[in-house]
């Protein structure tokens, strides 16, 4: 958990067949294809510019820590050569396994590595049909579904992804829904706990894994929540990851124009961290197996920013101390970082930062560039009237600010408390 903690940056890859429809993970269910439609894609699943060392890199230069890989996405296909099924990249034109050299990549450049693994499955016989399947419709029966095979199948599964390829770090099971409710009506044949044998589950992923950190949409308590597509106002009261799309769509989709640009992606990550969580940013790899320019260009400009301000991110944490207006305080140790999310004009204000016997902040640098700034201590007798600075509250220690802010996603203060 703690190394988790630390590492508060990761990368979440979304890939399978829906990435050559190239219109959302969930278009199988959104158009309600056939097994048979949908097999246009497993028949030209071809990525011949695979190359998941570049992958790693554009991770590990992003300043991602960790990634998190679909093993198996809702629509049941699996990027090992399973030996439960016959619906793996075993029998698509590329043929060999995919999970293990996107291990190794990442693990080769000193990453964690975690799985994502559907308890949805859109294509096995045995799965019982629901309200989100493709194949639902009022009068559907599931006569001759046997979720209890199914159980069997998920659960041989994660087996062979839990044994065939090391440590891995994180179990990230998606998702449980027997409770959902969706334009006030309940899903029908929604699933859950019971349905996955969840505590079973969990119980057979901790013996394989001990270490392992397991997540909680089993509809069991997990190690940690995923707040998914919004950040928290508050700080979640367990150990909590978002996760974050870059455009809206967690699988490759090609038309889809809604890019988050690179400073409000850094602004979630300080978000994030400011509230004692971690940030796992999407990419969806294309259907030969590169990520896009787009995207490519996007985590090198969040490289920039982590390059030169790591310091306020990896290990830190939320500051007991109160962040002035349009600001995010992390704080480790005895550093205090101030990210400045607007540009103030001339001073900023830091309330509770001078003591009665002078400030409580030794020192203040840009992070960027460790150039000095300078405080000024309120002096009620000198600085009031027209100055302003005397009539600040009793304990707020004023900073000066250059005009020209600074050319970086988020400029960040470090004060050396
Ligand atoms: C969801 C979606 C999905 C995506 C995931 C990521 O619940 O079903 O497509 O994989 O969340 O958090």
């Amino acid at each position: 958990m703690a190394e988790f903690r630390e590492q508060r940056f990761g990368l979440f890859i979304h890939w399978g067949l829906y990435a050559l429809a190239a219109r959302h993970e969930w278009v199988k269910q959104r158009e309600r294809l056939t097994d048979e439609q949908y097999q246009r894609y497993f028949d030209h699943f071809d990525p011949d510019l695979f190359d998941p060392d570049a992958w790693a890199d554009a991770a590990a230069g992003a300043g991602m820590r960790y990634m998190v890989l679909t093993t198996k996405h809702h629509d049941g296909f699996c990027l090992w050569p399973s030996a439960l099924t016959d619906y793996s990249v075993a029998g698509t034109p590329y043929g060999r396994d995919l999970v293990g050299p996107i291990v190794d990549a990442f693990r080769g450049r000193g990453l964690g590595v975690g799985f994502y693994h559907s308890l949805i499955d859109w294509h096995h016989p045995q799965f019982p049909i629901d309200g989100i399947h493709p194949s639902w419709s009022d009068d559907v029966s599931n006569n001759d579904r046997n979720i209890e095979e199914y159980q069997t199948y998920l659960h041989g599964q994660v087996e062979e992804l839990l044994t065939r390829y090391g440590r891995i770090d994180t179990m990230w099971f998606d998702f449980s829904y027997a409770k959902r409710v969706v334009n006030g009506r309940p899903t029908p044949g929604g699933k859950g706990a019971a349905d996955w044998r969840s505590e079973e589950l969990a119980s057979l992923v901790r013996k394989l894994q001990p270490g392992i950190l397991i997540n909680d949409r089993l509809e069991i308590p997990g190690d940690f929540t995923t707040p998914e597509q919004y950040q928290p106002t508050a700080p979640p009261a367990q150990v909590w990851e978002a996760c974050q799309t870059l455009n809206g769509s967690w699988g490759y989709d090609r038309d889809n124009l809604d890019h988050k640009p690179v400073d409000l992606l850094v602004r979630m990550l300080v978000d994030t961290v400011s509230k004692d969580g971690n940030l796992l940013l999407n990419v969806g790899p294309n259907g030969r197996g590169a990520f896009d320019p787009r995207s490519l260009e996007t985590l090198r400009g969040i490289g920039e920013w982590t390059r030169l301000h790591g310091r306020s991110v990896y290990g830190a944490g939320p500051s007991p101390f109160e962040a002035p207006p349009d600001c995010r305080y992390t704080q480790r140790g005895d550093r205090l970082y101030v990210h400045l999310f607007a540009w103030p004009y001339r001073h900023l204000h830091l309330p509770g930062l001078a003591g009665p016997d002078g400030p409580r902040v030794r020192y203040a640098q840009f992070l960027h560039d460790a150039s000095e700034i300078r405080t000024l201590i309120p002096d009620p007798a000198r600085d009031s009237g027209h100055t302003r600075l005397g009539a600040l509250p009793p304990g707020t220690l004023p900073l000066q600010l250059p005009v020209q802010r600074p050319d970086v996603a988020v400029p960040v203060i470090e004060l050396f408390l």
